[in-house]
């Protein structure tokens, strides 16, 4: 039976494919890494007391990067290119998602505006990401090669979606609610038709490692677009609510950290 679980067993099963996934994986993670590390050190001076969370959460997010490497590092496995077409954050920098890098590699502060933008633009990554992170949780919480980095990873995405809202909130009330719904609209509606397009392209790219037939690969395409049609029929709305979270200043104490991994 095709389901999510048996598609991500496949993958973790054969050498080729769980490099490929890992690859992919880590390498959104340390650009999200550098991304967050960049806007830290760039934070305006009446947000000074964000920068720590905003380091907090480059941090986490290069940690995953380590955990995914080390994965692969555990089964003697190498990182393999990650192929354009599977680039998610890149493909959001490409398309004007988020904070542009040529902004993030100059010195100049950043301005409050781009504070919200960067927080909007988390808001729905985040989202992404702590939903994907349960769906390992839930079936592979207890694996014995990923379940540790599995929870760990989940835990810091729910974490970074909390800030998120609680940041968000607090931006809202100062009165920026209006960019800020209009932000994270555009960037929801852009990012599930990125998403749509990452997944077609990743599925694309194991069905010929793992050999899958075509019917297999033509209902897993079929799948995805399904999902994007919902998601921009009603789901892209789940990503641009606002509420307290119940994590408060999830971000607050000081990045823990993952020995055994990295
Ligand atoms: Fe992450
Ligand atoms: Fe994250």
């Amino acid at each position: 039976m095709l389901s999510a679980k048996s598609l991500f067993q496949e993958i973790l099963d054969d050498d080729e494919s769980f490099a490929l996934f890992c690859s992919i994986a880590a390498s959104g993670e340390s650009q999200g890494g550098w991304e967050n590390g960049r806007i830290a050190a760039l934070v305006p001076r009446s947000e000074r007391a964000l920068a720590p969370k905003i380091t907090r959460h480059g941090a986490d997010e290069d940690k995953h990067g380590r955990i995914f490497n080390a994965l692969m590092k555990k089964r003697g496995l190498e990182p393999v290119p990650v192929p354009s077409e599977t680039d998610y954050t890149m493909l959001l920098e490409k398309h004007g998602i988020g904070l542009a890098h040529e902004k993030l590699k100059s010195d100049e502060p950043l301005t409050v505006q781009d504070i919200v933008i960067y927080l909007s633009h988390s808001r729905v990554t985040e989202q992404r990401a702590s939903e994907q992170m349960d769906l390992l949780r839930r079936h592979f919480a207890d694996h014995p090669d990923i379940g540790r980095a599995v929870r760990m990873i989940s835990d810091d995405e729910d974490n970074h979606l909390a800030y998120c809202h609680e940041e968000l909130l607090r931006f809202a009330y100062a009165g920026h609610g209006r960019a800020i719904q209009r932000t994270l609209r555009e960037c929801a509606l852009a990012e599930i038709r990125i998403y749509r397009d990452v997944s077609l392209a990743v599925m694309d790219h194991m069905g010929r490692i793992l050999g899958w037939p075509r019917a297999k690969s033509a209902v897993l395409a079929a799948g995805i677009h399904a999902v994007y049609a919902y998601e921009r029929f009603l789901g892209w709305r789940r990503m641009v609510s606002l509420k307290t979270p119940e994590r408060r200043d999830a971000l607050g104490g000081s990045a823990t950290t993952a020995p055994e991994f990295a």
